[in-house]
């Protein structure tokens, strides 16, 4: 073959994208239930948006961008990520003042320069949402607890809530100093892209990959010991509110996530059936100061997004979908009656019945062929007009499953079926 589709990109075939637009429906749907709009923004950005508000200490903003000039010599990046974007636009667009503006979702497709493996894609899909304006512990809980119960809506089990808290930039340093203290003995013996970040931004050893740094990293004391204690009980309310719910978490003292914008609460949603170490469904967390770096005025926010290839992946067994179903295949003998059934076509796409033509010629295998065709798509019915049932003005009309065949006039037609279909779906 001579093109194939880029490493780590896939096609999305009709028989997968029924589930997709199941996923997408639902989250679409619970969405709706907390108030969160739809926004769609471009593709690529302005790569300074990226370097500067992702981290330059990041994997993604270090390794993973595609990064492109423009002929203008403007330097453009596929966007790795929805929330730097969406921040973007909410304050380019004045959105603050709107009504209905500060709940935001958006789904489409992200790109990452990582090594492609199952569940990890070089373009890949995310749902996220994105709640500006509200700084109260109460709105990190609901948006966790509607990814929750958006999944479980999906069907999807065995998920697990990991949360950490990475408090506010005042404590920053004093966690960096904790990391520094803990891991310096040891510091030789990590690698060298370690040692470097233990300079430049200690926080992002720990979402460090490397198995080696996780066994150094044991023991070390909990970060949240050194938050102020606003932060403390923002993560507690969090917490209060989540069992509220009776919505089930792991604290988990390691998790800092590997976006630089997040503060206090970050949080996961893993699932054991993923795996490996693409374990992750879905990651978010806080962010109150990403509004006012784009250079806006302080605007709490919170927000998460989820990997959509992952979903599928993990419904792909457990759903059946229901196949698309044909109401009719049209199959005419000879051009006069092609002609007429064209037209016939027409009128029942108008009147809502599905149905497909066949364009089957040559008369001698007409018959055979458009059965079998009929059969390939699922047909609940065939219609059939030779020369002679023209010549009378009526039409057969076969259903496929029982085999029964019932002569019509052709312009009662659109009006039979109507009531046929109507027949079936009831019965559904
Ligand atoms: P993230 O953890 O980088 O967070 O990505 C969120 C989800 O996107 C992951 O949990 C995973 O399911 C999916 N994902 C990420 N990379 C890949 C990949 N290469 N292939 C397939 N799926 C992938 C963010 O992007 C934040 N913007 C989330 C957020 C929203 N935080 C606050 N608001």
């Amino acid at each position: 073959m001579k093109y194939t589709s880029p490493r780590g990109t896939k096609d999305i075939l009709p028989s997968e994208t029924g589930l997709w637009q199941h996923i997408e429906a639902t989250s679409r749907n619970v969405f709706d239930l907390y108030g969160f709009h739809e926004i769609r923004t471009p593709i690529f950005e302005s790569t300074d948006l990226f370097v500067r508000h992702i981290g330059g200490d990041t994997e993604i903003v270090q390794k993973e961008m595609y990064t492109l000039e423009d002929k203008k010599g403007r330097s453009l990046t596929l966007r790795p990520e929805g929330t730097a974007p969406v921040t973007r636009a909410y304050l380019q667009n004045a959105m603050a003042d709107k009504p209905n503006h500060q709940k935001l979702f958006y789904m489409g497709p992200m790109f990452r320069y990582e090594r492609p493996q199952a569940g990890r894609y070089r373009q890949f899909h995310q749902i996220g949402v994105e709640h500006f304006g509200d700084a109260s512990p109460i709105a990190d809980a609901e948006i966790i607890a509607m990814g929750i119960r958006m999944f479980s809506q999906l069907g999807l089990k065995n998920l697990n809530v990991r949360i950490n808290s990475v408090g506010c930039p005042i404590s920053r340093p004093v966690i960096e100093e904790r990391i520094k203290q803990f891991l310096h003995t040891n510091l030789h013996k990590l690698p060298e892209h370690i040692q470097k970040k233990f300079e430049s931004n200690p926080m992002r050893i720990l979402d460090a990959k490397d198995e080696v740094v996780h066994t150094y990293l044991a023991g070390l004391p909990d970060i949240k010991d050194a938050l102020s204690q606003d932060s403390k009980d923002h993560f507690s309310t969090v917490l209060e509110y989540l069992e509220q719910l009776g919505i089930e978490y792991t604290v988990d003292n390691t998790l800092v996530r590997g976006l630089e914008y997040y503060t206090e609460t970050v949080f996961e949603i893993v699932s054991a059936d993923l795996g490996g170490a693409q374990n992750t469904l879905c990651g978010g967390g806080r962010y109150n100061y990403l509004v006012k770096d784009l250079g806006g005025p302080k605007t709490p926010a919170v927000g998460f997004a989820f990997g959509v290839e992952r979903a599928v992946l993990l419904l792909k067994d457990q759903l059946k979908l229901k196949q698309p179903e044909l109401d009719l295949y049209i199959v005419p003998m000879g051009h006069p009656q092609q002609l007429k059934c064209f037209a016939l076509a027409d009128e029942l796409r108008q009147a809502g019945i599905s149905c497909q033509l066949s364009t089957e010629t040559k008369l001698k295998n007409a018959l055979k062929n458009a059965l079998k065709n009929a059969n390939k798509l699922s047909a609940t019915y065939t219609l059939i007009i030779g020369e002679e049932e023209a010549e009378k003005g009526v039409v057969i009309l076969k259903h496929m499953e029982s085999g029964d065949q019932e002569e019509h006039p052709i312009s009662n037609i659109p009006q039979v079926l109507k009531e046929k279909t109507k027949a079936t779906n009831a019965a559904h």
